[in-house]
């Protein structure tokens, strides 16, 4: 008994670290822009963008003025929104649209802009399997562990715990979204404007008095 617990405890260390591996050399190939984006970061590591040498700034460019300022200030180079100009982006590389559909616009109502993944697609699969996918146990665990610490405005364990639900499954909104709430809690100053009182907004973690 105890000598099959030990396998899988193994097993399970060599799975983790064979998932780790390509995250970390992600974060290493984003460069200068995953020392502040690390959900996107996470989100563009799901895709087979990085390993096709399509990067942060091959989409938004260069953005040298936005990395300098810290505070998004300045924009980044390119900022496609909507469906128009996103489709646009993705047509500047992939010229004969859709290889899959055909489809030569609209990608992004298919295509999540960063994982790729079409999040409708995953929810029709979720509900038709018979089992779960087993990375949901732990996203709840680590989301319900995020939402104790937001009760205890412990905003540093708060984001860990929601950073770490995103590490698990990278396309989940509610992981990346409630990471950025918590984010901005830790970081709540805002460049222009005097924070009054202690209220925020429990969704976006932004002040409701300025
Ligand atoms: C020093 C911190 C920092 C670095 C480095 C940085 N950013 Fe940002 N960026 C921000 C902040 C702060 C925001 C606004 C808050 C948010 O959306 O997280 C932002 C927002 C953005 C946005 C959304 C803009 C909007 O207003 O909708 C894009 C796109 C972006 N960054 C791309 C990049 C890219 C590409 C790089 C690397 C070249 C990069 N960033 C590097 C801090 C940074
Ligand atoms: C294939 C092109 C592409 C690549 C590669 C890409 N982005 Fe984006 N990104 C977009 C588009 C398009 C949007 C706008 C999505 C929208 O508004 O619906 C966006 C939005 C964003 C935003 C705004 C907040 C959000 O999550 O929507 C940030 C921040 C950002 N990107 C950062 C990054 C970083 C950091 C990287 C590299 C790890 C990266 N992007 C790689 C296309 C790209
Ligand atoms: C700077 C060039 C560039 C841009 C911009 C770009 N792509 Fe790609 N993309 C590539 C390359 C190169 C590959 C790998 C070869 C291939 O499959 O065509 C790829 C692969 C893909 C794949 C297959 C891999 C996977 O993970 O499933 C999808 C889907 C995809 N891109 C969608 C998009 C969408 C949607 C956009 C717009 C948001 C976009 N791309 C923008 C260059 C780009
Ligand atoms: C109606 C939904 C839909 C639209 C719109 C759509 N796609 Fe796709 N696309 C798909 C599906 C489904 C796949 C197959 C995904 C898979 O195999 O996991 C796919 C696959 C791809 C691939 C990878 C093909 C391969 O051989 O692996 C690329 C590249 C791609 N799409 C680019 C685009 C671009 C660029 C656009 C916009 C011009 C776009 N798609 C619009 C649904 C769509």
């Amino acid at each position: 008994m105890a000598r099959s617990t030990l396998a899988g405890l193994i097993l399970l260390a060599a799975v983790l670290t064979a998932q780790q591996q390509p995250r970390e050399s992600a974060f290493r190939q984003a460069g200068v822009c995953s020392r502040c984006h690390v959900v996107q970061v996470l989100e563009w590591s799901a895709s087979k963008h990085p390993a096709a040498g399509t990067g942060c700034q091959s989409c938004h460019g260069k953005s040298e003025g936005h990395v300098a300022n810290e505070r998004n200030e300045v924009k980044p180079d390119r900022l496609p929104h909507g469906d128009r100009e996103v489709a646009l982006l993705c047509a500047s590389c992939h010229a004969a649209g859709c290889p899959k559909t055909s489809k030569t616009s609209g990608c992004s109502s298919c295509h999540h802009a960063h994982a790729l993944s079409n999040p409708n697609d995953k929810q029709l699969r979720q509900t038709a399997a018979v089992t779960e996918d087993p990375r949901l146990a732990e996203v709840r665990r680590h989301m319900a562990e995020g939402e104790r610490q937001v009760t205890r405005q412990d905003w540093r364990a708060a984001r860990e715990a929601f950073a770490a639900a995103a590490r698990v499954m990278p396309d989940n909104r509610r992981a990346a979204s409630r990471a950025r709430m918590a984010e901005r809690r830790l970081n709540p100053a805002m460049p222009g404007l005097e924070i009054v009182g202690d209220a925020f907004d429990p969704e976006s973690g932004l002040p409701l008095h300025v």
